[in-house]
């Protein structure tokens, strides 16, 4: 991994007023997200399209936790971005970007143990995208649901590869404009892809550039559970579907047949006390499929974790503990094998 050019924590944040509502140009992401709002419910997601509340805030909060992780001693993944993002939102701005800001520090179930699992995740993902680009060829990746993710600007891609990056208009346009500010460059082409996931968003990255013939590295890091059933169904069976022999997925689920079971867990009463962000009312209460097993039944390689199965692996990270709301989180890895087309 290495770091980019410039250390952006070193200039300064202000926060940003989100851009949206002051355009008066509609762009086809907002005209396709309109559509999917209408028919798809998205008030139950909070109702807001950038990153200023509703499902577009857990950006933010990815984001502090990245910040954090970034300053830590023994950081797991480095991201000179994150704070910046966290700064320069007024939803966020008073929040902590450094471990010692938190005033439990470690012992707070929010900034320590859940921040850290952000890092971890980062870390994991991290390693997961660059061994698939670099072992299995491929040179087209799509984050779904990419929020505020730097891997294209801070990871050590191929020369030639394309990042194409899918989450709502409003996330992408502050990102836009925190990382235009920074004067930030991505390390390779990145494509934004303004579209709403439960709505056609295959038209939307194929449009943008994205070639169904060529191996593609697929990754839905933290995306999941905001989504409805079918909405996850549709994207598993798409990513199949424009997956090339030779393509790869990593996706984070959570196992729990009832979310509520959870909602006096240490890391859902303080997100929502501290921050105003109610995770269990964000996550779909849907049954979720199983799309590990859709993978596997439709010919791909799937290996199922836990997140402690990695904090032993590299020696730091949340472990399990009582009332875990990260009890049922796995995270998926699956591979397209070359025979399959
Ligand atoms: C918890 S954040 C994770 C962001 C990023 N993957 C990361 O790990 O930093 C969830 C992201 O999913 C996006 N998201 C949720 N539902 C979406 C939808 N229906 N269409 C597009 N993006 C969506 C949100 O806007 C948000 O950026």
């Amino acid at each position: 991994m290495n770091q980019a050019s410039h250390d952006a924590s070193d200039l300064s944040c202000r926060p940003l007023q989100t851009p949206a509502s002051t355009r008066t140009t509609r762009t086809r992401g907002e005209r396709m997200a309109d559509t999917a709002h209408r028919s798809t419910g998205a008030e139950g997601m909070g109702g807001v399209d950038g990153v200023a509340g509703g499902v577009g805030l857990t950006a933010l909060l990815v984001a502090a936790a990245r910040a954090i992780e970034t300053h830590r001693p023994d950081s797991l993944a480095q991201d000179v971005y994150a704070e910046h993002f966290v700064l320069s939102a007024p939803a966020s701005a008073h929040w902590p970007v450094r471990l010692h800001q938190a005033p439990d520090g470690d012992a707070s179930p929010l900034w320590g143990r859940f921040a850290r699992y952000f890092g971890l995740r980062t870390r994991v993902l991290d390693d997961f995208v660059l061994r698939s680009v670099r072992a299995g060829g491929a040179r087209q990746v799509v984050l779904l649901g990419a929020g505020l993710d730097t891997r294209a600007f801070r990871l050590d891609w191929p020369p030639d590869c394309v990042i194409f990056e899918i989450d709502r208009d409003g996330v992408l346009a502050f990102k836009h404009e925190v990382l235009g500010a920074l004067s930030a460059a991505p390390v390779t082409t990145r494509v934004p892809v303004a579209v709403d996931l439960r709505a056609d968003w295959v038209g939307a990255l194929t449009a943008a550039g994205f070639d169904p013939a060529a191996p593609t590295v697929w990754l839905a890091e933290g995306l999941l559970f905001y989504l409805p059933n079918a909405a996850e169904t549709y994207l598993i069976s798409t990513v199949d579907r424009l997956s090339a022999a030779g393509s790869a997925l990593a996706f984070e689920v959570k196992l729990e047949k009832d979310l509520m079971e959870y909602r006096d867990s240490p890391l859902y009463r303080s997100t929502h006390q501290e921050l105003g962000i109610d995770l269990l009312h964000l996550f779909s209460r849907e049954p979720r499929p199983d799309s590990a097993a859709h993978l596997t039944n439709s010919g791909w390689s799937t290996s199922v974790r836990t997140p402690f199965d990695f904090t032993h692996r590299h020696g730091r990270g949340p472990l399990p503990e009582e009332n875990d709301a990260l009890a049922g989180n796995r995270w998926v890895f699956a591979d397209k094998p070359r025979s399959a087309r």
